[in-house]
């Protein structure tokens, strides 16, 4: 169960008596994104190891240099204040410390082995991935994704203020709040899915809803804070699907944001689920929505994207037909690809990218 608050100035207390290691985003950002400052003052007030990092995707080797900056002694717990790579970094560094695990390595060999007893506290400072309320993180090594996972991986404190999200530049923030909304949709057709992530997930899309037509930036903010947390819930129980799982090459090969990457495939994978016969899952989307076909849903998900400006073209995005292949034999990860409703193969994949270039 992760503990919530909602107002930063409670970080002096939790971090009493305790000697912290700081896990955050670059000096000049977090210094912009820091109300009140009190992040700083909590650095230097404790003298607490403070490394960061600015990175999007986190290759082993990058935390490996980060990892040999700890002192195990002095860390008894960690503050992540960042996004998901900050709040994951925080997660396998918790577990490697927790083990004194010679190199972030070893855990690549048996990812789900090992158990985490550094508490954490998350704060995060965007509004994408939830990773502030799940239990694994993603980490890459020699071109493979690892998702490093243990329940004990679960941060138990998550402090959502939303005086954070201020300074992030709009850009940013709405690829970071289409990965939230695409996990939520995924995790509600999920196979992996239950009443619980159902819960979660409905929740998160409607406030992720409720945030972008809100008028103020207070309300926008807080509503895609929760939504991003919530979605983080949601999926820390039906993991992600399919869209998910043709994101990694779309990033990892042409630099496209996680958000955008997950979102460009969206509407074409609702359209196989919703072929398969998932009724009630879809009556719900529907609903969240106020849509009553499929055709109309995958509209409102391309107005979402386009109302923030990004083209829903892969060419648009640097992807070449050439490229529509490799991409899609790569799209098919264990754990999402087989968590999807509708089987996807990579001939699938492959019209599917074809139909958005
Ligand atoms: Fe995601």
């Amino acid at each position: 169960m992760v503990r919530l608050f909602h107002d930063a100035g409670v970080l002096p207390q939790l971090l009493d008596g305790e000697t912290p290691l700081f896990i955050t985003m670059p000096g000049e950002t977090l210094r912009l994104a820091d109300p009140g400052g009190v992040v700083s003052d909590s650095i230097r007030r404790t003298g607490a190891i403070h490394l960061s990092y600015a990175g999007t995707a986190l290759p082993v080797q990058d935390v490996q240099r980060l990892y040999r900056q700890v002192i195990p002694e002095r860390c008894s717990i960690i503050v992540a204040v960042g996004g998901g790579t900050v709040i994951d970094i925080a997660k396998i560094i918790g577990v490697a410390v927790s083990n004194r695990l010679p190199a972030i390595e070893n855990l690549l060999d048996n990812p789900a082995g090992f158990v985490n007893t550094v508490p954490t506290i998350c704060v995060p400072t965007t509004c994408g991935t939830g990773s502030e309320a799940t239990h694994f993180a993603v980490v890459y090594s020699g071109g493979r994704k690892y998702s490093i996972a243990h329940q004990s991986m679960r941060p138990g404190i998550a402090i959502l203020d939303w005086r954070f999200l201020v300074a992030l530049p709009e850009r940013i923030r709405n690829a970071t709040v289409l990965d939230a909304l695409s996990q939520a949709i995924e995790s509600i057709w999920a196979k992996g899915s239950n009443d619980d992530s159902r819960q979660y997930a409905v929740e998160a899309v409607g406030s992720i809803l409720r945030g972008l037509d809100a008028t103020t930036d207070a309300d926008r903010l807080k509503s895609l804070q929760d939504g991003s947390y919530l979605s983080g819930k949601a999926i820390d129980i039906s993991k992600t699907t399919a869209a998910h799982a043709i994101s990694y090459p779309l990033t990892a090969r042409f630099g496209i944001p996680h958000g955008i990457a997950v979102f460009l495939t969206l509407p074409g994978i609702a359209e196989l689920n919703y072929q398969v016969g998932l009724c009630d899952r879809f009556k719900l989307l529907f609903d969240l929505f106020h849509v009553d076909s499929i055709s109309a849903f995958q509209a409102r998900l391309r107005d979402i994207m386009a109302g923030m400006g990004f083209s829903a073209r892969l060419s648009d995005w640097g992807v070449a037909d050439g490229d529509l292949s490799a991409i899609a034999a790569e799209s098919i990860t264990p754990g999402r690809s087989d968590n999807n409703p509708a089987v996807v193969s990579p001939e699938l994949v492959l019209k599917l990218l074809r139909s958005i270039m």
